[in-house]
């Protein structure tokens, strides 16, 4: 019994102490000081453990290599993945630089499934910066940004360009309203 009230003594201390940390606003939550190891184990299994559930209902198209897929796939995601997670024959970029977790080099190697990119792809990241692109694209397009990704290690400088150069541009983005003159 005593072992009991000193356990139920010992979790509302450390309850009210963790409030009591959290409320002085000590832990350091800018983006250029890392987590802490344990919270950083702790946001990484989250992150995986949702990521692989939430892909095991999701089937893979038979078509993920057309080369209809990876050429509008190429369009979308120098549009709008590249300046975070960077291509073949670009090391760096001024965001990549500052985010943090620091957004992986998909270049280099993928150890996703295509249901879990195409997962991570439509709903994203909370906490990381990593935007959940289903709000603004339908699942057929991230599909051919999958397909895209997926192919991107096996790509070489010379090779990206000159897929990007050939694909369809992605005409959604940042579409800038006319000034009122009309004049551009
Ligand atoms: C504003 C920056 C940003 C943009 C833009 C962005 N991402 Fe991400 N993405 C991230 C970050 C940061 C992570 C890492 C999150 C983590 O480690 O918890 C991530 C994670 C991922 C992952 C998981 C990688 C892995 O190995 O776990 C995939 C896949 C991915 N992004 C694909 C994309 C694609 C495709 C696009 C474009 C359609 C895109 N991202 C656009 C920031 C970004």
């Amino acid at each position: 019994m005593k072992v009991v009230k000193s356990s139920v003594v010992l979790a509302v201390l450390f309850v009210a102490g963790l409030g009591i940390y959290v409320l002085l606003g000590a832990y350091s939550i800018g983006a250029d000081v890392p987590h802490s190891g344990l919270v950083f184990s702790l946001l990484s299994t989250v992150r995986d453990r949702g990521v692989s559930a939430g892909a095991r209902a999701i089937s893979v198209p038979a078509d993920l290599d057309s080369p209809q897929r990876l050429s509008d796939g190429a369009g979308q995601y120098a549009a709008m993945c590249s300046q975070c997670h960077l291509a073949p024959g670009y090391e760096s970029s001024e965001i990549w630089k500052g985010l943090y977790p620091q957004p992986p080099r998909l270049a280099r190697v993928i150890d996703l499934t295509p249901a879990e990119v195409f997962w991570v792809v439509k709903h994203g990241l909370k906490f990381s910066g990593m935007p959940a692109w289903g709000k603004s694209h339908s699942d057929a397009e991230i599909w051919d940004i999958t397909a895209f990704v997926l192919k991107l290690p096996h790509l070489t400088a010379a090779q990206y360009k000159d897929v990007v150069a050939h694909a369809p541009p992605d005409t959604d983005m940042m579409t800038m309203p006319a000034p009122a003159d009309g004049k551009q």
